[in-house]
């Protein structure tokens, strides 16, 4: 006779290698706390809907919290042959209080107890992030604030192209993670729905209530088809794929990051605390931390991935194949979370260097623009105004100065409508100010940009 929960019919015991490649107690009991909170209320159901005695839900409540407990304090004895954490905790309970225990099972399956378990777990996790992501939002936009001035050379085509200010080039990393932060409250408006009352598949005999277990546990609402409810894992996917984006934010920001820390950049210095050595080069400084950040993206688009092909194949409703949904997100939560939070404080403490931004601005003749756009508000064609700004940049290189080195007189001799007052036009400060429409780089702008970044923190 086999010694399962499930095992009425089996007369055989279960092979020992099957036990281990189909047992998932190793890994899903991180679900304790959920799911001892969906037995509770399932309990409380039960007994207001006339299916247990009142003392029969209050003997449950009871020794599930003592179980919880247990747990917490590492005294609770896992068993793998009881094959997942539904079942370890359902065994124990009955071991505690007898037949009462046995009850608690009723109107239910470890279908739909494994989704709202899943779903409590993700939703917690969505909110975890959210946190984190607003964390990170406000460093970035504290920093911003004291950059609003510092001038560094905007890229594109990774090739120096116009001045920016650093603080709002700050600000739209802040930007994106603030997009993060909506869709993880965007996600939570479906993955914060309960499962329970689908039972194993076609809903069930008892009168339950969906309805008051997903109040009770703090969720939105209930299912609308049982079949979808035990068979619908969206709402990890979705998950995923927020932990996928903000990672592929963390990536860019990261590889910024490493870009800067390289000394012909040198716009940052690495803070000590996020940088590490190399065992063979004294003089190196690297960006580890930077690095793995990037590297690690990979596995959260691994999680993703894994999810989105588990699940292309079912047929519905239940399969096991699901239970491989768990693995790659408590991993990928892992990594998103760890993330944010060094990225947090590794910009907090994050070292620029002004000076070497402006030497680069110089080297990269970024006001070249202001000069075309100076000569086009003449009335000079722009196609012209640009050919003489090249033609100055020329110049200007083959003497080892920047633009705003050249004399009048040289520049006059490149375009007789240049003027004085080009002078002020061709500093950085100018270049800057003077992009001042609405979510430009002028300090008016990015001042405006930290107000609104910084509304919205409080209003959360
Ligand atoms: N460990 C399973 C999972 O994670 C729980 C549900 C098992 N259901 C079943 N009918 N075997 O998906």
């Amino acid at each position: 006779m086999s010694d399962k929960p499930w095992g009425g019919r089996f007369t055989e015991p279960t092979s020992k290698i099957v036990e281990r490649y189909t047992g998932s107690v190793r890994f899903d009991q991180a679900l304790y706390a959920q799911d001892i909170a969906g037995s509770k209320a399932h309990a409380r159901m039960l007994a207001k809907q006339g299916v247990i005695s009142q003392d029969e839900a209050r003997k449950i409540v009871g020794g599930l919290d003592i179980i919880l407990n247990d747990i917490h304090e590492g005294r609770f004895v896992w068993k793998d042959e009881l094959e997942d954490v539904h079942m370890n905790i359902e065994a124990r309970l009955t071991e505690m209080i007898g037949d009462a225990g046995r009850k608690l099972h009723t109107g239910r399956s470890r279908n739909d107890q494994v989704c709202l378990d899943f779903r409590l777990f993700v939703s917690a996790r969505l909110e975890v992030w959210s946190e984190l992501l607003a964390a990170l939002v406000k460093v970035l936009s504290e920093r911003a604030e004291e950059h609003v001035e510092t001038i560094l050379p905007g890229y594109t085509h990774m090739q120096p192209a116009q001045p920016v200010s650093l603080g709002h080039h700050l600000l739209a990393y802040a930007w994106m993670f603030k997009r993060d932060h909506e869709r993880c409250q965007d996600a939570l408006k479906r993955s914060a729905v309960s499962p329970l009352g689908a039972a194993a598949l076609a809903g069930t005999t008892f009168p339950l209530d969906p309805k008051a277990v997903a109040d009770e546990l703090g969720l939105f609402g209930t299912f609308g088809n049982s079949l979808d409810a035990v068979s619908d894992r969206d709402f990890a996917l979705e998950a995923l794929f927020v932990g996928t984006t903000v990672m592929m934010h963390l990536s860019r920001l990261c590889e910024e990051l490493i870009i800067w820390a390289n000394p012909n950049f040198g716009y940052v210095a690495l803070p000590d605390a996020y940088a590490t050595g190399s065992s063979i080069m004294p003089q190196k400084k690297n960006p580890d931390v930077a690095e793995l950040m990037r590297g690690k993206t990979g596995r959260v688009y691994g999680a993703l991935f894994t999810l989105m092909t588990i699940m292309k194949g079912l047929p519905l409703a239940y399969n096991r194949d699901m239970q491989e949904d768990k693995e790659p997100f408590f991993d990928a939560d892992r990594t998103v979370s760890d993330s944010l939070a060094i990225m947090a404080e590794m910009m907090k403490v994050m070292g620029f260097r002004p000076e070497r931004m402006r030497q680069a601005l110089k080297l990269g003749f970024l006001n070249a623009t202001e000069l075309a756009d100076y000569l086009a508000a003449k009335g000079v064609p722009f196609r012209e105004a640009h050919h003489v700004a090249g033609s100055a940049v020329a110049l200007a290189e083959k003497s080892g100065r920047g633009l705003e080195e050249l004399t009048l007189a040289e520049l006059q001799g490149l375009c007789a409508q240049i003027g004085p007052d080009v002078a002020e036009i061709l500093t950085y400060e100018a270049a800057m100010r003077r992009r001042n429409t609405s979510g430009g780089t002028s300090p008016e702008r990015v001042k405006e940009q930290i107000g609104t970044l910084e509304g919205w923190l409080a209003g959360l």
